[in-house]
């Protein structure tokens, strides 16, 4: 997306989003191509727009059929956002729908279903909690607890607080001397990031023998540079020169010594093995779906196995590059059973010497191969994402 998207109307800005976020692109990477001014706005309108998406599709049931098309639900559901969810006045919402909507030669009705849904605002519920099932049956299969998965549900439709972590032990923090909230100043020895992430480093660290430890898909540099304040010496490689760019920013604003290469880990051949490895690998962040709501319109079994086979892979090379006793620990920001327990299983058959490890932590949940974050376990100061974890050990 190129400048000239800065004179173009809000509900454009937002359906050219929406696009992209739809075939892959992420909500950040995606505001990132506008404007700085623009970003804010475009932010919070699009993680609405995927929290609301259930509800608004209930809402527009009654004023569309099923031959209504999918651009043009869009370009609704992009409206009843701002109808219900921002300051924008509602004659601007309609004028730049109807203006928008006339290359789809569909403006009359746009016009028609926004004028309606005006006169029934009042009539018209906006705190619904409508949520995918395909999202719901990931919970249930995963946590099985009722109070659990209505936690879950509920804190979809809430902006998460956002927490930074400090790289030395404080006073006056909310979690285990390194956790606070992130307001509008980033403290200088700390960097933002999700308090689930946080404690799975702060679990698995006691597991690791060895302090030299390579990370390997370790940028933006959270886990990297949180096991460089508890004393590992860490060896970080990542493939995309964006994310280490951002790493780097990090890194040299709290002036840490942490080398960090760019390396394709699948293309790589490595002279030494190791007793330590962290895999924190990519996957369809399903767990990250309080800050990234559109995660769940993307759920799709085809693309998740797909993953499935390539976290497999990274795990198949990671455990040949382990010494004997070494142990490999694996993440995921996921808690999709193909992305977490199916791809441990499958391990587990394919190299008899591995052993899972005991991870000791009362924010998590046990499952036969790994760990869930229990985003619970936070609800009172604020929740987590959720993450799963398990540590290999080769024997
Ligand atoms: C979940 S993110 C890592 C987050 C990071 N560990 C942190 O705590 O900030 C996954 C990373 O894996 C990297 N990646 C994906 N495939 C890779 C590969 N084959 N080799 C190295 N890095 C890879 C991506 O560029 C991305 O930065």
């Amino acid at each position: 997306m190129g400048q000239k998207i800065s004179n173009l109307s809000d509900i454009s800005n937002l359906y050219n989003s929406i696009s992209n976020i739809d075939k892959g692109s992420s909500i950040d990477n995606t505001i990132n191509s506008f404007p700085k001014l623009k970003r804010g706005f475009l932010f919070l309108n699009l993680q609405e727009y995927y929290r609301q998406i259930e509800n608004h599709n209930l809402i527009l049931k009654n004023y569309i059929n099923n031959k209504t098309p999918q651009n043009i639900k869009v370009i609704l559901k992009i409206c009843l956002t701002l109808i219900f969810h921002s300051k924008k006045p509602h004659f601007a919402i309609v004028n730049e729908a109807v203006e928008f909507s006339k290359k789809f030669k569909k403006h009359s009705l746009i016009n028609a279903v926004l004028r309606s849904v005006l006169r029934n605002k009042n009539s018209i519920s906006t705190n619904g909690k409508n949520i995918s099932n395909i999202f719901k049956r990931c919970c249930d299969d995963i946590f099985s607890n009722e109070r659990i998965c209505s936690h879950i549900y509920e804190s979809f439709f809430h902006k998460p607080r956002n927490y930074q972590i400090s790289v030395n032990d404080i006073k006056d923090t909310i979690y285990e001397k390194r956790v606070s909230y992130f307001e509008k100043e980033l403290d200088q020895n700390s960097f933002i990031q999700d308090i689930g992430n946080f404690e799975i480093i702060n679990a698995i660290r006691k597991i690791y023998k060895d302090k030299n430890i390579i990370d390997i898909c370790a940028a933006p540099g959270g886990k990297s540079i949180l096991l460089h304040s508890y004393g590992f010496n860490v060896e970080a490689i990542d493939k995309s020169q964006r994310q280490i760019d951002k790493f780097k920013q990090n890194i040299n604003r709290m002036k840490l010594n942490i080398k960090i290469s760019k390396k394709d880990f699948l293309k790589t051949k490595f002279p030494s093995q190791y007793n330590s490895i962290l895999l924190d690998a990519p996957c369809s962040a399903l767990g990250t779906f309080r800050r990234n709501p559109d995660v769940i319109s993307k759920i799709d079994e085809k693309k998740l196995k797909l993953n499935q086979k390539s976290q497999i892979e990274m795990i198949d090379k990671s455990l040949n590059l382990l010494n004997k006793s070494g142990v490999l620990v694996y993440i995921v920001c996921s808690f999709h059973p193909f992305e977490t327990m199916g791809v441990i299983d499958k391990i587990i058959q394919k190299h008899k010497t591995i052993t899972v490890e005991n991870i000791q932590s009362n924010k998590m949940i046990k499952k036969e191969n790994g760990y869930f974050i229990n985003p619970y376990s936070f609800k009172d100061i604020g929740g987590s994402d959720i993450f799963f974890v398990t540590a290999l050990k080769k024997n």
